[in-house]
């Protein structure tokens, strides 16, 4: 495991290097190799340099790299978050990382959403109007190709029966919006067939927040496109108790490399304070080493986490009266008692 560690910008530069000796310790207990980097990228290298994502740098990272941490981008400094955008979206797009995995934890299950993460109205077709400085004309273009979504659907499918999963949901808008939904059911059907191991349903996205939201317990896979994914991540982090506990992994399945970040921002409301939660960045290590396939060490870290979680050091976004700090000397206390 070769990592690029960026820790980006505001609480990114907090929970990325708290959570990173969990790692090492995990790495250590279970003799597995692990060696890591830490890029400078995000809001201060922009604003010194006006370099975001360095040239060279989407054809450089899978060659030394296995895998991308991320913290969090964003700074009030750039408000229209132009760095963000050349991070991020260059990573996502320029490595291909159309799968975008956002498991929702709850007492009654887990939710699995994967999310296409390079399409849709995040394709980045479009433009506007100017006239005297204000935009008078903006398109998004909502951009779908069929061998794109195909993919996609099929991998999500393999992992959810592989995972033991045994109900899909499509979420889609395909009455309002018809061309790009009957694709994606058209597809969605055809590809079903060949995993009979799974009950395929489709919603409305409308629909499918309003039942989320009243009673998550029967959904257990969600594949969805960009920015549905996007909103419905947000409330099933919502419902795990909080932006700070919600974790997300962005997979190219040809190339297995991966970009695990949290679904957090970089709260600039709380940066600097040493309260953020590291929770949600640890839950991206597991994943990590999930992907990796060490399950033992990843479920070992979910358990010690959780467990700290309860307890009166964790942050107070869950309720503790801890800081990142003393909530992370509870995890690797708890990880070094389970050696
Ligand atoms: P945010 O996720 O940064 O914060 C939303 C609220 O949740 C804040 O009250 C914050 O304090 C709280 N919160 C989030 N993560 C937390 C944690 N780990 N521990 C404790 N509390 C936590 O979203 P917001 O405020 O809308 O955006 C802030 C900046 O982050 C913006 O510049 C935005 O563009 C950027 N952003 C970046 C993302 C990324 O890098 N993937 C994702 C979302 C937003
Ligand atoms: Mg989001």
């Amino acid at each position: 495991m070769r990592i690029a560690v960026i820790p980006g910008d505001g609480i990114g530069k907090e929970v990325v290097p708290a959570a990173l000796p969990a790692l090492t310790a995990l790495c250590e207990t279970f003799g597995l190799p692990l060696s890591y980097d830490v890029l400078d990228w995000g809001a201060d290298t922009w604003l010194a340099t006006g370099v975001g994502l360095p040239d060279g740098a989407v054809e450089r990272l899978p060659r030394t790299y296995d895998a991308v941490l991320l913290g969090a981008l964003g700074d009030p400094r750039i408000p229209d978050m132009a760095h963000g955008r050349e991070i991020l979206l260059g990573l996502r797009r320029g490595l291909d990382l159309y799968v975008n995995h956002r498991p929702v934890v709850l007492d009654s299950g887990v939710i699995d959403i994967y999310r296409e993460n390079t399409q849709g109205l995040y394709a980045g077709v479009g433009g506007s109007v100017t006239r005297s400085g204000s935009v008078t004309v903006a398109i998004d273009e909502s951009v779908h190709t069929r061998a794109a979504v195909e993919d996609f659907v099929r991998y999500c499918l393999r992992r959810l029966r592989d995972d033991g999963r045994r109900k899909v949901t499509l979420v889609h808008k395909s009455n309002a919006v018809p061309n790009t939904g009957r694709l994606w059911q058209d597809v969605f059907r055809r590809e079903l067939t060949a995993f009979p191991e799974l009950t395929g349903s489709e919603e409305y996205v409308d629909a499918f927040c309003y039942h989320l939201v009243r009673d998550p317990s029967p959904y257990e896979g969600v594949l969805v496109s960009s920015l549905f994914g996007d909103i419905i991540s947000d409330i099933g982090a919502a419902l795990m108790g909080g932006l700070g506990l919600a974790a997300g992994a962005s997979v190219c399945p040809e190339t297995h490399f991966a970009l695990f970040e949290p679904v957090h921002g970089s709260a600039p409301d709380i940066a600097g304070k040493g309260i953020a939660n590291p929770y949600a960045t640890l839950m991206c290590l597991a994943l990590m080493l999930d992907h990796f396939g060490h399950g033992a060490p990843a479920d070992l870290l979910r358990t010690c986490v959780r467990e700290a979680a309860r307890g009166a050091t964790a942050t107070p976004d869950i309720g503790g009266h801890g800081t990142t700090d003393l909530f992370m000397d509870t995890v690797l206390t708890l990880l070094d008692h389970h050696r």
